[in-house]
This record gives structure tokens, C-alpha cells and sequence, in this order.
């Protein structure tokens, strides 16, 4: 594209009818023709680039004038003088014409940023959008300080994990039928079976066992985090949630205990009055095991249609047991020494028997009308 093509784009109805400006014949009708033509251009010029542009276009090296200057030698030695003072006159006159426009292009746009940048400081303020833990956040943090508040401590461990955590120092070996109990999603898919299976965790259980073998009784520690299942979702069941595990190891530790520190924890989370029932279940790593529930707090068991105890009056809000002892000697505890015991608990499920919620998945489904409400 021929040079001057491009300048001529840059000028908003350009009129210009020269192309490759060339050194012509000047005559008193060529000077008025281009003075004609650059000052129409001149006035529809709106910025300082296109001005510059213009000037290139006409009062440049190149430009439309400087051609005809250059030209003057080849004209009669009688009409030179005419010609060029004209010519030196229409040089003045354009570069006159483009200072005013300057001038004016700055004007104008001071102007107009002058009026968008008015600050008018009588407008109220819009307020800052305010933000808040998630109520698994929020009932996470209750849960563990209500232990913490018994003396327990607070760890966290991995998502991912081995086999040999999750399942194999809990008592539960490759092929041992409660392996259904958890619906696995295996990382290391095509092959589960191999010696060094990877999963994402299925319950918080596989830190008892890691917390176990980097210390020493005594251990009371609650572990918070995330679970995956390979599950289809449903109102009570998603494929991530999260789960507290508790953990007490120590000389002479009893059942007593661990109904004494539940039933401690299930007044702080759910009212003075709340009564507590066990009833036996069944995990790996446990004996005894069992189910914690606690009264209905919705109708006080009075049982006429109530959506949260379905009518039971108890309502299950965790599992817990004594640690088996080949769990203990799997850490390379003495079992003649040391009892300890330990439980789980779904903090969504506490908070949904808390709060009145009806479905699991309104959790992670990132409703803000849901997510306000805490
Ligand atoms: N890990 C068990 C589960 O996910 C819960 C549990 C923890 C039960 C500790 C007993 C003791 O179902």
C-alpha cells in the first residue's frame, strides 16, 4: 500500500486527491487547489495523532507543499517570483491553520474530560459488598472449638492418601467386604489392587494412624477436612464433604470417657438439655463401635410428624468406638498400656440438623440466596 494510502486513512473524510505525491508544475491555481483541500481536511480533524498526520501529509519532507516548492525551478524564470511567494505564503497560512486547530483539539478534549472527571461529592456511597464464611467453614470451626475448649488439639492431613492409610492400618485389608462401606474414587484408577494404591480419602480415619506414628501417647486431637466418595448425590449423600475426626490415646482411657466427651459436646452444639443415646455399629477400627445420636431438639420426641427425627425422637450424628488393638499395634503402641478411643462426625450433617436444611447439595452449589443466609 502506497504510503500516502495510509495517511489518507487516518484522515476522516479526506479529499486529498494526490497519491504518490510527485514534484509538479506549481501554479497559483495548484497552491489555492491544495490550501483548498487541506483546510476542509483540517476542520473534521478531531485528534492530535490525525493533526500530526495531516501535517506530514501536507507540510512535511513529502508532503503535497514542499512538492510544489521544489518545484518552482521548473517553471519561466518570470512566473518563479509569483509562484514560489505564493507558495511561501500558503506554507504560513496552513501552519497557521493547524496551530488554531491544535489549539482548539486541546481545548475541546480538556473539555470533555474536564466533564467526566467532575467529582460530585454530595453522592451517597455505594456500599462495599461484604463477604462471610461458608457455614461449613463456620460450623467446622464450632465443632473443633467445642473440643479445643476440652483440651483437645487440632491437625489436618491429606486429601490424598494411600491405600495403607485410608484402609490397611485401619484394620481393614484388600479384600475385607467393608471396603464397601466406602464407594472409593481410586487416583491410580486401573490398578487399586497394586501395593501403592492412591485415593482420595473416604473418611478423616487414615489421621488416626498417621498422627499416631508421629507421636506419643497422650493424644487428644480433632482432625477437619475433606472426604470424596464415589457416590451419586442425592439430598443426604455428595461425593465431597467433610468430616471431624476425633482421637484420645492414653494409659486407662475407658468407654466412660468417650461418652463423657461426646455427651459434653453434644451440649455445647445443640443446648444444655440435650440427652445422648449409643447404640452398637459396626467399623473396622473400633470394638466396641458405635452410632451417637441425640434427642430430637426440633419436638423434644414428642414424635407427631417431625421432618428432622422422622418421628424417632433421636436423631444419629456420628460414629465412635473404642480403637481396635490391631490398629494400636499397628503403630507399634502396647496394647497392654494404652486404650484410647475415637469418632467422626459429618459437619454438614450437623449443620443441616442445626440450621433446618433440607438438602446436602445446596452446600457446594454456590447459591448466593443460600450462602447469605449464614
Ligand atoms: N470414619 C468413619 C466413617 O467415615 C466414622 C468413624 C470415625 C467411626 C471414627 C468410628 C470412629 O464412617
Amino acid at each position: 500500500m502506497p504510503r500516502d494510502q495510509n495517511l489518507r486513512d487516518y484522515i476522516p473524510g479526506g479529499i486529498l486527491s494526490l497519491t504518490e505525491p510527485s514534484i509538479q508544475r506549481p501554479s497559483a491555481q495548484s497552491i489555492e487547489d491544495i490550501i483548498a483541500a487541506a483546510s476542509a481536511e483540517l476542520e473534521s480533524i478531531q485528534d492530535l495523532a490525525a493533526l500530526d498526520q495531516w501535517r506530514v501529509l501536507y507540510l512535511g519532507r513529502r508532503g503535497a507543499l514542499t512538492m510544489v516548492l521544489r518545484g518552482l525551478a521548473s517553471i519561466e524564470v518570470s512566473e518563479r517570483k509569483a509562484v514560489g511567494a505564493l507558495a511561501n505564503q500558503a506554507k504560513t497560512t496552513l501552519e497557521d491553520r493547524l496551530k488554531e486547530r491544535v489549539r482548539q483539539v486541546n481545548e475541546e478534549s480538556l473539555k470533555i474530560s474536564e466533564n467526566r472527571d467532575r467529582l460530585d461529592v454530595t453522592l451517597p456511597g455505594r456500599p462495599a459488598l461484604k463477604g462471610s464464611l461458608h457455614p461449613t467453614t463456620q460450623i467446622v470451626r464450632e465443632i473443633c472449638d467445642a473440643f479445643v475448649a476440652m483440651g483437645f488439639g487440632v491437625v489436618e492431613g491429606p486429601e490424598v492418601e494411600w491405600d495403607h492409610y485410608n484402609f490397611e492400618m485401619l484394620n481393614i485389608p484388600k479384600g475385607h467386604p467393608a471396603r464397601d462401606m466406602w464407594n472409593t474414587l481410586w487416583v491410580d484408577y486401573d490398578d487399586p489392587e497394586k501395593e501403592k494404591a492412591m485415593l482420595l480419602r473416604t473418611h478423616t480415619s487414615p489421621m488416626q494412624a498417621r498422627v499416631m506414628e508421629s507421636r506419643e501417647p497422650p493424644i487428644r486431637v480433632v482432625v477437619p477436612g475433606k472426604c470424596y466418595r464415589y457416590e451419586a448425590t442425592d439430598a443426604t449423600h455428595e461425593w465431597h464433604f467433610y468430616q471431624v475426626e476425633g482421637l484420645a490415646v492414653g494409659e486407662g482411657i475407658t468407654f466412660a470417657d468417650l461418652k463423657g466427651t461426646l455427651y459434653e459436646f453434644a451440649r455445647r452444639m445443640f443446648g444444655e438439655e440435650r440427652k445422648i443415646r449409643f447404640r452398637c455399629d459396626y467399623f473396622p477400627f473400633v470394638e466396641p463401635g458405635v452410632d451417637m445420636s441425640i434427642d430430637c431438639f426440633a419436638c423434644q420426641g414428642d414424635g407427631d410428624g417431625c421432618r428432622i427425627c422422622r418421628d424417632s425422637g433421636w436423631i444419629e450424628i456420628m460414629g465412635a468406638g473404642m480403637i481396635h488393638p490391631r490398629v494400636l499395634e499397628g503403630v507399634g503402641y502396647d496394647v497392654e498400656k494404652y486404650t484410647g478411643f475415637a469418632f467422626g462426625m459429618g459437619p454438614e450433617r450437623i449443620a443441616m440438623l442445626k440450621y433446618g436444611i433440607d438438602d446436602i447439595r445446596h452446600f457446594y452449589a454456590n447459591d448466593l440466596r443460600f450462602l447469605r443466609q449464614f
